[in-house]
């Protein structure tokens, strides 16, 4: 197991009437002034919006709110949030939705205080030394982004999709009531749920040893999520099930079961383009970009595939041939993805076989021209992954 330093500075409210919250925990955060920053308006339609306003008055706050996040959230709206947070004096953002609405408020949080373009912080040029602090109401099982620290966005003349991860854009807190998630379509459920699925899984293939702890913890929310995205989507508003996928999505991106282990994130970078380019929603392209990136990857450690294969999926343990082992067991994930509804291939998403070549070229890498960790990919391999998963 790595070191590792870890500090979680975000404060859960989990449960029925959590929103109820909003105005005294802004309050407690040191909010006076307050933008709530929202995606397309469902959060308007389902009232959730009127009732964090009610609470805000309740405890004196004054706000002002900006719509408009849209999923895989643009660098505009983030420059239109900037200029209202400087017009308005705002000193804290309450973002209600999903990632799209909590990446943009995130992003606005660093830029407002930041005399240069904020985008710099996104494409590696500057790193933040200050933020206005930012809350979150939650009504999507999916990015994590109520506690990660990690924010995406997509620039409108390139659409370059590019993610920053600093500490700073953890939220200060998290109001969590996962009857707001009833409303949510049967594709969004399982986009979110295999975007979570995701995160643990990123996490999991590691090279790391002694790691079976957080081994354990991730095959645990694995399970816990394989279980309750199919009651979710045949009974939309079965609380029991939305609580655990709300929860689940959350610890799979905070490092609760990320701790002393290198993830990987390639299929992550990989994914970006996609969304970026076809407009896609991240959950889906990831179905179709992660179980590519584990059959190119099986023979990097069987027993590793194989692992997850018998402890998650079920399967028998084929001892002499573990490679067998593994591959079932991304078998079995495939035919779930499909029983959620999600995409099998590149096709299936829109994408296109000649674009293969240029995402694969423009997949954010690191300094060495590679990315990934588990193994180091380069342009080639990405190809190969989508050709792989252009099926
Ligand atoms: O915009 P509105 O009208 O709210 O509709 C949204 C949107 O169309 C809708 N929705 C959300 N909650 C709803 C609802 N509809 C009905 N009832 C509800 N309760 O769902 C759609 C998707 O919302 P969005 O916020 O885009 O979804 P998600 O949470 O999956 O966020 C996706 C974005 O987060 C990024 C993704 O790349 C993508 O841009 N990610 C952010 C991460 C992070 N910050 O840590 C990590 C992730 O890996 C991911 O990359
Ligand atoms: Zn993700």
């Amino acid at each position: 197991m790595l070191n590792f330093s870890y500090y979680l500075p975000t404060h859960f409210v989990f449960g029925r009437g959590a929103e109820e919250k909003a105005g005294e925990m802004t309050r407690q955060a040191g909010g006076t002034r307050v933008l709530i920053h929202y995606g397309g308006g469902s959060a308007l339609r389902s009232g959730l919006i009127g009732k964090v306003e009610d609470s805000l008055k309740r405890a004196g706050v004054y706000f002002t709110a900006l719509g408009g996040a849209q999923p895989n959230p643009l660098a505009s709206k983030v420059y239109e949030g900037i200029r209202l947070i400087r017009a308005e004096k705002i000193d804290f953002i309450l973002a209600v939705g999903g990632g799209s609405a909590m990446d943009s408020a995130k992003a606005m949080a660093l830029g407002a205080v930041y005399e240069g373009n904020f985008w710099d912080f996104f494409c590696g040029r500057a790193t933040p030394q200050a933020h206005l602090p930012v809350g979150a109401v939650l009504t999507i099982a999916a990015s994590g982004s109520e506690s990660s620290n990690s924010a995406v966005i997509t620039r409108d003349e390139t659409l370059e999709k590019r993610g920053l991860n600093c500490e700073l854009n953890r939220p200060v807190f998290a109001l969590m009531n996962p009857e707001w998630t009833c409303s949510l379509p049967p594709y969004q459920t399982a986009c979110g749920a295999t975007d979570i699925m995701a995160h643990v899984l990123e996490r999991y293939f590691t090279n790391e040893t002694g790691v079976d702890l957080t081994d354990r913890l991730c095959e645990a929310v694995l399970s816990a999520v394989i279980d309750a995205a199919p009651r979710a989507l045949r009974q939309p508003g079965d609380y029991d099930a939305r609580a655990q996928l709300m929860w689940a999505g959350t610890i799979a991106h905070n490092e609760t079961v990320g701790v002393g282990r290198q993830g990987d994130w390639a299929s992550h970078k990989i994914e970006h383009e996609l969304s970026a380019k076809y407009g896609v929603a991240h959950g889906a392209g990831l179905a179709v970009v992660l179980p590519a990136w584990m059959r190119y990857h099986l023979a990097h450690d069987p027993a590793r595939f194989a692992q997850l294969a018998v402890r998650v999926w079920g399967c028998e343990a084929d001892f002499r041939a573990p490679e067998v082992t593994g591959l079932a067991g991304i078998e079995r994930f495939e035919a779930f993805l499909r029983s959620i509804g999600m995409p099998g291939s590149l096709k299936e998403l829109g994408g296109k076989s000649e674009d293969i070549p240029a995402l694969a070229a423009s997949t954010r890498k690191e300094a060495d021209g590679g990315v990934g960790n588990y193994t180091h990919l380069f342009p080639q391999d990405i190809e190969a992954i989508l050709r792989i998963a252009d099926k």
